[in-house]
């Protein structure tokens, strides 16, 4: 049997039916196009008798589309398919995608109507839509639920009418894998003239067994596998296609392969999720932000000794160009000194363990350290000795209050400390600082920056002082500006020192 499996793209008919989710002409077709160069074998495209604008979507699609078959819904009715002829006919290769409800609920409640009849329907929709296209599929809605030995039955009259595929959906994903897998093999062994068309997996994921559903069924013989990007479709949604993908690639002792350029993987989904205002569930598996993501000290450390000890895919695989270390509270030394060489700063085992500890106190204020944040925290260290040390900072402020600022510095161990007012509580600071250090030191520029958005953030301080006749620029970064600013006037009495030490020398 034949180890190629096809993957029928959904995204723009089933995934498009989620509310919310709906895009304009011009949408499906970007999307469409990527898809193409994802490698999809079949993109169902629309259900074109539903609106003028699904009408219009299939038309666009198959203009702009060369090599996946291109496929139009329609229930078994001859108007539909009337109306799917019609919007496929710039497709260069074009699929009429028809069907009925095979199960019992469907027959009696939705169709009204008796098996037998239901068996002359399909046939019959089959072969009108052979009027139009060579390459029929037919869907037996509900196939999860429906009994397998009529659904035998149907497959056979279907695929003696001319259907090329047989999609077996769960419509209302009930199925176990077991059971789903079992279903497919029943029609492999059951269907005499099975080898004449491809099974087609059709699977929703609203008891969250979508993939293990397709995967039963292609394990079982199904050579066609109905899936959406991130996963998207009607309630719970369809089979995810990267899902899919990566466990084919990944679980190379079933030997089956599909068509998709999996480096295109991520770029897909992101463009799927933007467009469709449908965001990645932060662990959603091969596409969501956490799922190359390690933020335990244990797993960085191993991620990092050995990718393999804590992941099955390389990211780079989907196009995602490497796992993330996220740097949190219970990140270790291991996982920093990373994200720092990756920064090209490399630091001896002392700086490495003050760098450290700066971090951590960080990071019990900040929920995720961004690269940014590394470099104002290594900046500190990158900028010669430390004579001066600010050892503690009290500032009074407020409305109707002259802001007061107590600072004590640690000066090469010994430690002083001054209490001044000012016009502000930064120039209060500034002022107790230069009554302790006895310098006449002129502030030039002053600059505070947010490293990031939100309240939680960094703020980064600049400042640029005179000296005799010199300039000195000074660094500082904290959660608090005060203090930050505080850090970076102290910075640059430091560097004045070292000048003077240097001079000296
Ligand atoms: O879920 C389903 O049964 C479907 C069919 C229309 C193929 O989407
Ligand atoms: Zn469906």
């Amino acid at each position: 049997m034949d180890n190629r499996v096809y993957i029928f793209d959904t995204t723009l008919r089933d995934g498009e039916q989620v509310p919310g989710c709906q895009l304009n002409t011009i949408e499906k077709v970007e999307v469409a196009k990527v898809l193409e160069q994802l490698g999809v074998d079949v993109i169902e495209a629309g259900f074109p008798i539903s609106s003028p604008g699904d009408f219009k979507s299939v038309v666009e699609i198959s203009k702009a589309v060369t090599w996946p078959v291109i496929c139009a819904l329609t229930r078994a009715v001859e108007k539909d398919i009337d109306v799917a002829a019609e919007s496929l006919k710039y497709a260069k290769r074009g699929r009429i995608h028809t069907g009925i409800g095979t199960s019992p609920y469907h027959i009696q409640f939705k169709l009204n109507s008796t098996p037998d009849e239901i068996i002359e329907r399909a046939i019959a929709a089959v072969k009108y839509a052979k009027r139009y296209v060579e390459d029929v599929e037919f869907y037996a809605e509900d196939a999860g639920r429906s009994d397998n030995v009529y659904l035998a039955r149907v497959i056979e009259a279907v695929i003696k009418a001319g259907a090329t595929v047989v999609n077996i959906p769960d419509t209302t994903g009930y199925c176990l894998p077991s059971d789903y897998g079992a279903k497919i093999k029943f029609l492999m062994e059951n269907v005499s003239n099975i080898h004449k068309a491809v099974i087609s997996t059709h699977c929703h994921n609203d008891l969250g067994m979508a993939t293990a559903n397709s995967i039963a069924g292609v394990m079982n013989g199904a050579r066609q596998v109905e899936v959406t990007l991130n996963g998207i479709g009607e309630r719970a949604g369809n089979t995810a296609l990267e899902e899919v993908v990566m466990i084919l690639r990944s679980h190379k002792e079933l030997d089956l392969h599909t068509n998709i350029n999996a480096k295109n993987i991520y770029k897909t989904s992101r463009l799927v999720s933007s467009l469709m205002n449908m965001p990645v569930q932060a662990n959603k598996a091969i596409v969501g932000r956490n799922a190359f993501a390690h933020s335990s000290g244990i797993h960085q450390d191993g991620v990092l000794k050995n990718r393999e000890n804590y992941e099955i895919i390389d990211p780079v695989e989907v196009g995602i160009s490497e796992s993330s270390i996220v740097l949190t509270a219970r990140s270790g030394r291991a996982a920093l000194k990373h994200r720092l060489e990756i920064l090209g700063i490399k630091l001896d085992k002392e700086k490495l363990d003050e760098v450290y500890a700066d971090f951590l106190a960080l990071a019990d204020k900040k929920k995720d350290i961004k690269e940014d944040d590394l470099l104002v925290l290594v900046g500190e260290r990158g900028m010669g000795e430390r004579r001066i040390k600010l050892d503690f900072l009290q500032v009074v402020t407020g409305k109707n209050l002259v802001p007061m600022a107590t600072v004590k510095l640690d000066i090469a161990g010994e430690k002083f400390s001054a209490t001044e007012s000012g016009n502000g509580p930064i120039d209060a600071c500034i002022k107790a600082v230069k009554s302790i250090i006895h310098r006449k030191v002129t502030l030039q520029e002053f600059l505070i920056q947010a490293i990031n958005k939100g309240s939680d953030d960094v703020g980064k301080v600049h400042m640029q002082v005179e000296y005799n006749e010199s300039i000195y620029n000074g660094f500082g970064a904290n959660t608090d500006v005060i203090t930050a600013s505080v850090e970076a006037f102290i910075d640059a009495i430091n560097k004045i020192g070292n000048a003077e030490k240097a001079a000296e020398k």
